[in-house]
């Protein structure tokens, strides 16, 4: 089928589906004993829940649409698992939050998105600990459990601010990454309402197009943690860059408000919040 033949819904109604399985896979039938491995550092860990999630949401692609390309968390090391030969690549984290699955918190999730000639027309991200999924399809809206979401709500009448905004925000593996994004929170904390780390990119995202948060910024991701959450947070309203002074989309990523956007890319440039991660972090 050509590129131009395939229609968003049917990637979206796809994408949904493979998130679903796999919810419903990492959260019933979770070991008791998980076996964990080592990634990056010490602290970046995969699980065999991680390995089999990813095999399912691949089953379930291929059978639908065999010719896609794949780009998972779990198989990126496998450069021939890439290609596709109609134009679709499906970029997949089949846990995103691994930290929280490894202790059994809530706030991790199943992040699936569509990509056509370099642009993501439909995701889905799956939050099993509170049975929601998120949706979008490109100039479709964005959906939490088929009710659109809208992320310019403000929880008060009062405009918002950034003096008044709830900032989330993530951490890198690396110790040394860590250590200098520590410090940018630190001088950021005294300028807005409050940071929130909930341990997951994706639902970062999805939490900025709910409203649930004013703001999200991180630097060190991959296309996996991304993809899929930014164009829900767009599609719900959202303006979604890179942090200014930062590596491009999707290594730097800033979602807010667009009432509050300018001010917050502002200060995190200001605060070297880009520029955490040096050039030897590049490829951690
Ligand atoms: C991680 C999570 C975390 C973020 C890290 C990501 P993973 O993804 O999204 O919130 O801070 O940068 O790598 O490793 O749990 O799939
Ligand atoms: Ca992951």
């Amino acid at each position: 089928m050509s590129n131009s033949a395939v229609p968003p819904a049917e990637l979206l109604e796809l994408a949904v589906a493979a998130a679903e399985a796999a919810a419903t896979l990492v959260r019933d039938r979770r070991p008791g004993q998980l076996q964990v491995d080592r990634k990056s550092t010490a602290t970046d860990n995969v699980t065999d829940m991680d390995v089999a999630s990813e095999a399912l949401i691949r089953s379930v692609i291929a059978a639908a649409r065999p010719d896609d390309g794949f780009i998972g968390e779990e198989s990126a090391g496998e450069p021939s698992r890439a290609a596709g030969t109609d134009g679709v690549t499906w970029i997949v984290d089949p846990i995103d939050g691994t930290t929280n699955y490894l202790y059994d918190l809530p706030g991790y999730n199943i992040s699936i998105a569509a990509e056509m000639a370099g642009t993501v027309v439909a995701a889905a991200v799956a939050d099993p600990a509170h049975d929601r999924i998120y949706s979008a399809r490109l100039g479709g809206g964005a959906f939490c459990n088929g009710l659109p979401l809208d992320a310019t709500t403000t929880v008060t009448p009062d405009a918002l601010t950034l003096e008044r905004a709830l900032i989330a925000t993530g951490f890198a593996y690396s110790p040394t990454v860590r250590a200098a994004q520590g410090r940018v929170v630190a001088e950021l904390l005294p300028r807005i309402r409050d940071i929130r780390r909930f341990g997951a990119a994706a639902l970062d995202l999805c939490h900025v197009s709910a409203g649930r948060v004013d703001g999200y910024f991180e630097v060190g991701l991959a296309p996996w943690d991304v993809a899929a959450g930014a164009l829900i947070a767009r599609e719900a309203g959202a303006r979604v860059e890179a942090i200014p002074g930062g590596p491009p989309l999707p290594r730097s990523v800033l979602a807010a408000k667009p009432v509050i956007f300018d001010a917050l890319a502002e200060l995190l440039h200001d605060l070297g919040a880009g520029a955490t991660m040096g050039p030897s972090e590049d490829d951690a």
